[in-house]
């Protein structure tokens, strides 16, 4: 039993290993030898570990590794900041204030006349003409430097990003899966920056005034807030792969059917809080959480009449401040019940601690997101309530990342 369970629990680490002879010629073979011979065998796991973490580097050290994963982990923690400003601009309406846009060469105004010719630029787009006549120099430069934080954040992450890419690949210390990576999450990144100004470009437009209120278009909003949640996972879930250490293999509970089907329903967790989310970024992108501001019903009613006033019928769930709204709340309750049940189905099953904890924490972040989002509706978006549910969706995203992360080792149940 013992040598059987020990054979299962290496042949978790053969999947990692497919490149590394050492494992497939000595490892395996030798411990089918060694019959009940547990300590041996252990030590070989630990020895093995060395090159099983070897997910990024191409030198094999554990040291080039962890270096690379930290680098990943500091753009991710700069990504999630960036998206927090980002959310903090919309809603204290600041991001329009920036009339034009070039991805280097953008400094704040160094004197009186240069901040009056800014001004000045900013009073030819409709923000200015339809609602902020009244607004002083002064408090344009608040929203300007608002924006502009935003921005620098952006290129911050691209030098934090692209210098130590360039260092790592001259040291050679990228293998090529980590290559090829490293290039479509740059490409991502600089893709990111244009949709920024694609967005903002909408807002700069006479078309998009909408009940007296300048916006920007909800699409390109949710494919920038989109596009900067698809990049932070990726490179939060490498940084995680590089950074975590592998579970001890003597700690690792024997997989069974119950343990793959809550790995299968941690993905659908992760993907649903992804799709809720964007769903989050159309009530944003409409001001739609400033229509119903009741919670359960929507007024007195569980389905407004007002669902469907648009033709075609599709229109409603892009462009109808109810639809989305409707949307949004009903998927982010049926997100969070679905993660509270495989919670608790959880709970009766084994996992190795850290698992453990990443599974309690998933539900209690859910929980705390759903809260959130429900004063946010009820006190009518007020910025710093907003904010903090943004910031939650990517933390209940990091965290359903890191759970996913940690049953890595379910791979299927051994024959
Ligand atoms: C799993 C749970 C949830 C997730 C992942 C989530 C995610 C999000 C995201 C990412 C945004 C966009 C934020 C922005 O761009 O500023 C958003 C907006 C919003 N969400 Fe949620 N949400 C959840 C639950 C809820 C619930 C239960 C409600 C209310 C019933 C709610 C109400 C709102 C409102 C009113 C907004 C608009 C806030 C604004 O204009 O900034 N959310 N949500």
């Amino acid at each position: 039993m013992t040598l059987l369970r020990s054979l299962n629990q290496l042949q978790l680490y053969s999947s990692k290993l497919v490149h590394t002879n050492l494992f497939r010629t000595t490892t395996k073979y030798s411990l089918i030898r060694n019959t009940g011979n547990y300590q041996r065998n252990q030590s070989l796991q630990n020895a093995l570990r060395r090159f099983t973490t070897n997910d990024a580097s191409n030198t094999g050290s554990i040291r080039n590794q962890k270096i690379i994963g930290y680098w990943l982990a500091g753009c991710a923690g700069l990504t999630f900041a960036t998206v927090c400003i980002g959310g903090i601009t919309r809603l204290t309406e600041s991001g329009l204030s920036m009339v034009d846009w070039h991805p280097f060469k953008e400094v704040p105004p160094s004197s009186k006349e240069a901040w009056e010719s800014e001004f000045e630029k900013y009073k030819q787009y409709p923000e200015w003409k339809v609602k902020n006549q009244e607004i002083t120099l002064e408090q344009f430069k608040w929203i300007w430097f608002m924006e502009y934080a935003h921005r620098t954040l952006g290129r911050t992450i691209g030098a934090v990003y692209f210098l130590p890419m360039a260092f790592f690949w001259y040291k050679k210390w990228f293998n090529k899966p980590m290559k090829i990576r490293t290039l479509i999450f740059g490409s991502i990144l600089g893709f990111q920056g244009f949709l920024g100004w694609y967005m903002v470009k909408s807002g700069l437009e006479a078309k998009t005034v909408y009940n007296h209120e300048p916006r920007v278009s909800q699409y390109r909003l949710a494919a920038h807030l989109g596009t900067a949640m698809v990049f932070y996972s990726l490179i939060f879930w490498n940084a995680l792969t590089n950074l975590l250490p592998n579970p001890q293999a003597t700690q690792l509970p024997k997989i069974t059917s119950s343990l793959v089907k809550f790995k299968r329903l941690t993905m659908m967790s992760k993907l649903l809080v992804f799709t809720t989310a964007i769903s989050g970024a159309f009530v944003a992108g409409l001001d739609a959480g400033l229509v119903y501001n009741t919670w359960p019903k929507m007024a007195d009613r569980w389905i407004p009449s007002d669902m469907f006033r648009h033709n075609p019928l599709w229109k409603n769930f892009f462009e109808n401040a109810t639809t989305v709204q409707f949307d949004h709340r009903h998927l982010a309750e049926a997100t969070s019940l679905f993660i509270l049940a495989v919670w608790a189905y959880s709970l009766k099953l084994k996992l190795p601690p850290r698992a453990r904890m990443a599974s309690n924490l998933l539900a209690a972040c859910v929980l705390a997101q759903a809260t959130l989002g429900i004063c946010t509706l009820l006190y009518h978006v007020p910025v710093e309530l907003a904010s903090a549910h943004q910031a939650g969706a990517l933390t209940t995203l990091s965290v359903a990342l890191w759970l996913s992360q940690e049953l890595k080792w379910i791979k299927r149940i051994p024959k």
